[in-house]
Order: C-alpha cells, then structure tokens, then sequence
C-alpha cells in the first residue's frame, strides 16, 4: 500500500537525518513536555528555526513551566520577545500561559479541539502540539509540507487555492503511530532536500513515489498564482 510505504520510507529517513533542534528529542523518543513543543511551535511561526534557537533556550532557562510564564509580567515577556517580531503572538502566549496556569491547572488540553480554544493556537500549532507532545494523529501542515505534498502527488492547483486539496492529501499519508516524528520528519524534508528552487531528489526517500519527480515538474510546484 503506497501510504504505508511512504511512511515507512519517510520515519526510515527520519531517524537518520532528523535534524537535533534544541525543542526536539530524538526521534522514537519519548512524547515531548507540552508546554516546550508549544512554545517552540508558537516561536516557530515564521521565525527562522536558526532565529528561535536562542529565544527558545532563552524563555525556558528563565521560565521552565507554563504556570512560571503565566507568573511572569507581561512587560518582561515582551521585552524577551525582542526580536523575534509580531508582537501580537508573545501577548497571546502569555495570555495561553495564564489561562492554561489558572483554568487547567497547569496541564496543556491533550487533543486539537481543546488546544484550538487557546489565545494563540490556530489548526498549525494545535496540530503539532497534539501530534509532537500527545502522539495523537493530527494532519500537520505547514509551509514545507505544502510543498513536499503539491510535488508528491503533482498538484497543479495553485496556492492559495490548493491549501484544503492539500490538507486532505496530507491526511491520506499521515499515519495513526509517531504522528509527531511524522510531521516532523515531513518539516526536515521540506527544509533540507525537497527545497523550493533546487530539490535535492537524488537525496530524497520518497522519488520513487513522487508524482511530481516523475512529470519533470517538481522544481516548479507548488504552482502560485501571478501576484
Ligand atoms: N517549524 C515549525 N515547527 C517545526 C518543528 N517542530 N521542527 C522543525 N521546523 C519546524
């Protein structure tokens, strides 16, 4: 079955290229602490990885738990937040922090649904915390993986209309076990082989499956339209 292939294939690659990022254990590890996985994913969110290392290390050295961060005041959050922009996100995670502190005792909700209802957790962060700290299945799509998945099944819709018909075609693959390895093995891809100009496909563990390798169309998908 091409699925199943695809993710043995895929967490084969993972666990000998998964890149060591500070908020990440190795791969097969454990379930990751929650209150890291989302504090990591909310910086993340177009932030460069190389750009939130030391915020992240930072945050965590001087508030190590979410009931920590929702202690903190808010003046001080942002003045850490310096730097990594968008200054709406460090208010709605100091806000997160607090009401995960103050109405749930501390403990971060364990599936999608429940993260969603947090200030600052849209369906990207609500799904990789489920699937990276709670090894639920959850389809985790982010700007990489639109990208993996437009060439993977040669997708000539452009973006932004192709995002749902991608969504569904990454729900198609993801799988039921180490659904956080997954996405994140899905992320590393994207961000190490299959890369927007030049894809490295003789490198890739998906080119015999990927439709877009076998058209000649890779490098030019995902399609955008004209701005
Ligand atoms: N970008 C967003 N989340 C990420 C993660 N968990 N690993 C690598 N890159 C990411």
């Amino acid at each position: 079955h091409t699925s199943a292939d695809i993710q043995v294939k895929l967490l084969g690659w993972y666990d000998r290229h998964a890149r060591r990022l500070p908020w990440r254990a190795p791969p097969g590890a454990a379930l990751q602490d929650p209150y890291r996985v989302w504090l990591s994913e909310i910086m993340l969110q177009q932030t460069t990885v190389a750009t939130v290392g030391p915020y992240y290390q930072g945050f965590l050295a001087r508030w190590p738990d979410v009931d920590a961060l929702a202690a903190a005041p808010l003046d001080q959050v942002l003045t850490a937040w310096a730097g990594l922009g968008y200054y709406a996100r460090a208010r709605n995670l100091h806000r997160c922090a607090q009401v995960v502190s103050e109405d749930l005792q501390g403990v971060f909700p364990d599936n999608e649904a429940d993260l969603l209802k947090l200030p600052g957790i849209g369906a990207y962060t609500a799904a990789a915390v489920a699937a990276i700290a709670f090894g639920r299945r959850a389809v985790v799509v982010d700007g990489n993986v639109e990208r993996v998945v437009a060439r993977l099944f040669a997708v000539e819709t452009p973006l932004p209309a192709a995002k749902a018909e991608l969504k569904a075609l990454t729900d198609t693959i993801t799988p039921g076990r180490r659904a956080g390895d997954f996405a994140q093995a899905m992320m590393d891809l994207g961000a190490t082989v299959c890369l927007p100009r030049q894809p490295k496909c003789l490198l890739c563990p998906l080119e015999t499956h990927c439709r877009g390798r076998a058209a000649g169309s890779a490098a030019d998908l995902p399609r955008r339209l004209p701005k």
